[in-house]
C-alpha cells in the first residue's frame, strides 16, 4: 500500500482516539480528567509521528535515495518523460556518456558538484533565479535548466560548441555576449573550472525527481540503459 499524507493523518487520529478511549475508560466524557488523558495521548502520538516523518524525510532527500540521485549521475544521459500513472513528469537515466569528455568517479563527481554549489552561492545566482523553488523570479528557474532544449537548438550553434556541456559552459562564462531572452544575464566572471562545476551541479539537479516541478517543461527522450 502506498502510504501518503491522508493515511498518516487518519492513522494518527485513529490511534489517538482508540488509545485515549482505552486509557480514559470508566470516566465520564464531561470529566476534566477524561480530556487530560485525551490531550496527553494525542500530543504523544502526534509528536512521535513528527519525529518519524522527520527521519523519513531525511532519508528521502539524501543523495543516492530514490528521488535524489548520487553524484555519478553526471556521467549519464538524463531524460525527462511524462508518467501517466503519477500524472507528472519524471527524470529517466539513460546510457553512460560522461561529462566534459571523461567519466567522473564517485568522489570526483561529488567534489565537482559541491564546487558547483559553492560557485552558485558565491555569485548569489538565487538573487535572480530559483533552484528547487528557492530564490527569485527575475530569471528562469534552474532546476531543470540542463534539460532545456535551447542548449542543443540555439546555444550550441551560437557559441560553436560540439557538446551540450561545452555550450553551457561557454554560455555561462559569456551570458552577456549571447543573450537569448528579453532580459540579459550579467557576466559573473566565472572561470572555466567554475563554469564546469556549475554545469555538473545543474545536470545533477535536473535528475532529481521533483514531482514535475517546474511545470511545462518539455519531454526529453533518452535511450534506456
Ligand atoms: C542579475 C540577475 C542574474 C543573476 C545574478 C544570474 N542570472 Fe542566470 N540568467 C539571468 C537572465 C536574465 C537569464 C536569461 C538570459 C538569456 O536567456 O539570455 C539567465 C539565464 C540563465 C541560464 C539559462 C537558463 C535557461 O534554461 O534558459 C542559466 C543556466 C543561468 N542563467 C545560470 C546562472 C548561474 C549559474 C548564475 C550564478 C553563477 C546566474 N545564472 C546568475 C539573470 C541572472
Amino acid at each position: 500500500m502506498n502510504v501518503g499524507w491522508l493515511e498518516v493523518v487518519v492513522a494518527t487520529l485513529l490511534i489517538s482516539l482508540v488509545v485515549s478511549l482505552v486509557l480514559a475508560r470508566g470516566r465520564h466524557w464531561l470529566e476534566p480528567s477524561f480530556w487530560k488523558v485525551a490531550a496527553t495521548i494525542t500530543s504523544v502520538v502526534m509528536a512521535t509521528t513528527l519525529v518519524l516523518l522527520t527521519f523519513h524525510t531525511l532519508s528521502a532527500i539524501g543523495m543516492g535515495s530514490k528521488r535524489v540521485p548520487s553524484p555519478e549521475v553526471i556521467n549519464m544521459e538524463i531524460g525527462y518523460v511524462y508518467n501517466p500513472d503519477r500524472r507528472a513528469m519524471e527524470p529517466v537515466i539513460g546510457k553512460k556518456t560522461g561529462l566534459f569528455g571523461k567519466v567522473w568517479s564517485a568522489e570526483e563527481a561529488q567534489e565537482l558538484i559541491t564546487k558547483g554549489k559553492l560557485v552558485i552561492q558565491s555569485r548569489n545566482c538565487m538573487d535572480c533565479h530559483t533552484l528547487l523553488g528557492n530564490g527569485a523570479y527575475y530569471a528562469p528557474d534552474l532546476t531543470k535548466a540542463w534539460l532545456d532544449p535551447k542548449w542543443e537548438k540555439q546555444i550550441m550553434p551560437m557559441v560553436g560548441a560540439s557538446t551540450k556541456e561545452d555550450a553551457m559552459k561557454i554560455w555561462l562564462m559569456n551570458p552577456d555576449k549571447y543573450p537569448t531572452w528579453v532580459r540579459k544575464m550579467p557576466n559573473l566572471k566565472l572561470t572555466e573550472e567554475e563554469a564546469k562545476a556549475v554545469v555538473a551541479y545543474l545536470k545533477w539537479m535536473s535528475a532529481i525527481d521533483t514531482n514535475g516541478f517546474p511545470a511545462n517543461f518539455p519531454e526529453v527522450k533518452v535511450s534506456q540503459q
